[in-house]
């Protein structure tokens, strides 16, 4: 029932409904695109409906509505923000430019709209070597997760300044977790996501971003998988490669504001179109150019 109240809502507003990989699995049903942040950036940049509602967290709408100015984006979950991106400021941002006066300056995705326009460049999990490779300064101020900058440091010929933040989802999957995984599945891969700590990364087979956990899933040459991210992952993957078994490394990685949406919740923000996100013009104009120069070299 709800489900088709939501499909006829859909088309009288003319709306889509993005939801990234770690959202709950009923959002799947009703989502007309379910990525990663750089798919769904990607996606937003190309809509032509004129609702965005937005199942996943705030900047990840806040990215939609930056992208779509003059659309209607709309957050399911208002409260669902992510911690990492709390903990880096523009102001912040300003203080290690002035520190660093050579340096460029690449934010993840996962920031708010106000740091990113302190910031040359974002980045996301899947492109973040890529794109650091290719900017012509030698000096970069990564902010702000300092497990997936060791991972861009580890993998590029320049110097990464980094900063403290972190996703406490990932942060606390441990050595121990794998060392424990690693002896009652000997054989299995072990994909893992950037955002876990270096000595984790540097333990396991493949380094991917949620959607990139797809592809690989698909190509690799194993029956049975083990998923180092946040476990709404293996829902998506269960769906996508159902002739594999997936194994969660931690399976108490979850990730909080990502699981706050509901399917009553899609259905209320559409039909009263609640939780529009509203940015300053000058904030939306500064924060573009950074993400846009992210589409363009990734
Ligand atoms: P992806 O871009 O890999 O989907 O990651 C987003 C995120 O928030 C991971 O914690
Ligand atoms: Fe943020 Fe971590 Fe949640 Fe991703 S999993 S949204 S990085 S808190």
């Amino acid at each position: 029932m709800i489900l088709k109240e939501i499909d006829e809502l859909k088309k009288s507003k003319n709306a889509v409904i993005l939801a990234h990989n770690y959202q709950p699995e009923e959002i799947y049903q009703v989502a007309d695109f379910v990525g990663d942040s750089l798919e769904l950036a990607r996606v937003a940049s190309n809509v032509e409906a004129d609702v965005i509602v937005f199942c996943g967290v705030r900047f990840m709408a806040e990215t939609a509505k930056i992208l779509n100015p003059e659309k209607k984006v709309l957050l399911a979950a208002n409260d669902a923000g992510c911690q990492m991106a709390e903990m880096i400021s523009a102001t912040k941002v300003r203080e290690l430019r002035n520190n660093f006066p050579d340096a460029a300056v690449a934010c993840y995705v996962n920031t708010t709209a106000e740091t990113k326009t302190e910031c040359d460049v974002c980045v996301t999990s899947s492109n973040a070597v890529k794109i650091i490779n290719s900017l012509p300064q030698n000096q970069i101020i990564f902010v702000p997760d300092k497990n997936l900058g060791s991972y861009v440091a580890k993998n590029c010929s320049k110097k990464i300044i980094l900063t403290d933040g972190y996703c406490y989802v990932h942060d606390c999957i441990s050595v121990k977790d794998v060392e424990k995984i690693r002896e009652k599945y000997h054989e299995a891969p072990i994909l893992v996501h950037p955002e876990s700590p270096s000595e984790v990364v540097d333990m396991c087979d493949y380094v991917c971003s949620t959607s990139q956990m797809i592809s690989v899933s698909k190509e690799v040459d194993a029956k049975v998988i083990i998923v180092g991210t946040e476990i709404g992952m293996l829902a998506k993957l269960r769906q996508e490669v159902p002739e594999k078994t997936f194994v969660p490394l931690k399976s108490d990685a979850i990730c909080g504001d990502m699981k706050l949406t509901d399917l009553d919740m899609v259905k209320d923000c559409l039909l009263h179109e609640k939780n529009e996100i509203f940015l300053d013009k000058d904030v939306m104009v500064k924060a573009k150019s950074c993400i846009d120069k992210m589409l363009l070299l990734s």
